[in-house]
């Protein structure tokens, strides 16, 4: 099938590229409005885009059905400047599943996810306790793009818990840290655990050699 994707009609859009673009890492977000409420949202339209700057980026649609309100999480990023990625694990899926309900703006939903908060060690917003690793960013421009918003955030730290660091690189040992995976639009994830498999890249010289 062949879908034209140049006639309006967001959902098709939505459903086909969050299918095919994936399996994708989730960040959840935590942000906080002027006055020091906290709010977090997942988003799954995430990734690193550069290391040097080290720089994120998430793509953030407007409240669906209500013109052009975005939600919290933009709000808040574009008002503070500031906001830190959660890294999403296994043991943190459910909860991160409950900080995505439409709550009200005043409810805090880490508090119904029953997560708690430790400071960030540079920004003001605080990072999960419960997440074992978290990116703190700066927003670094924020793009209006139709109903949408790609966010762009400097990372001016990264926490880790030490149990997951191999020192010899710093490398992640991501074997371990069980991160997971969103898939579509239907509530499909993928785990990353016992899944790993290793394949290092071939160098010319041993690509003339003969090695694939
Ligand atoms: C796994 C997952 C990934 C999501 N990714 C996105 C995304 O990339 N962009 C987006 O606008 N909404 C995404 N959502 C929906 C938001 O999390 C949801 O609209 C949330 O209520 C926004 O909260 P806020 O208004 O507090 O920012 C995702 C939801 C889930 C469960």
């Amino acid at each position: 099938m062949i879908f034209d994707m140049e006639k309006p009609g967001g959902r098709e859009s939505y459903n086909l590229l969050i299918g095919l673009v994936a399996p994708r890492p989730i960040a959840l977000v935590t942000s906080m409005d002027e006055d020091g409420r906290l709010n977090a949202a997942p988003f799954s339209s995430y990734n690193y885009l550069c290391t040097d700057p080290p720089i994120i980026g998430m793509g953030v649609t407007n409240r669906p059905n209500a013109g052009f309100v975005p939600k919290d999480t933009a709000r808040n990023i574009r008002r503070t400047g500031e906001f830190v990625v959660n890294v999403v694990t296994e043991d943190l899926m459910q909860r991160m599943n409950v900080c995505a309900t439409d709550f009200p703006a005043e409810v805090n939903e880490l508090e119904m996810a029953e997560l708690s908060t430790a400071p960030s060690h540079v920004v003001k917003v605080p990072r999960i306790a419960e997440a074992h690793a978290a990116l703190e960013c700066r927003e670094f421009t924020t793009m209006e793009i139709g109903r949408s918003r790609i966010i762009l955030g400097r990372v001016v730290s990264i926490y880790i818990e030490d149990r997951f660091i191999d020192p010899a690189g710093p490398y992640v040992r991501a074997e371990e840290l069980h991160a997971v995976g969103r898939m579509n639009g239907l509530g499909s994830y993928v785990k990353t655990r016992d899944s790993f498999l290793t394949m290092p890249r071939i160098s010319y010289e041993e690509w003339k050699q003969g090695k694939r």
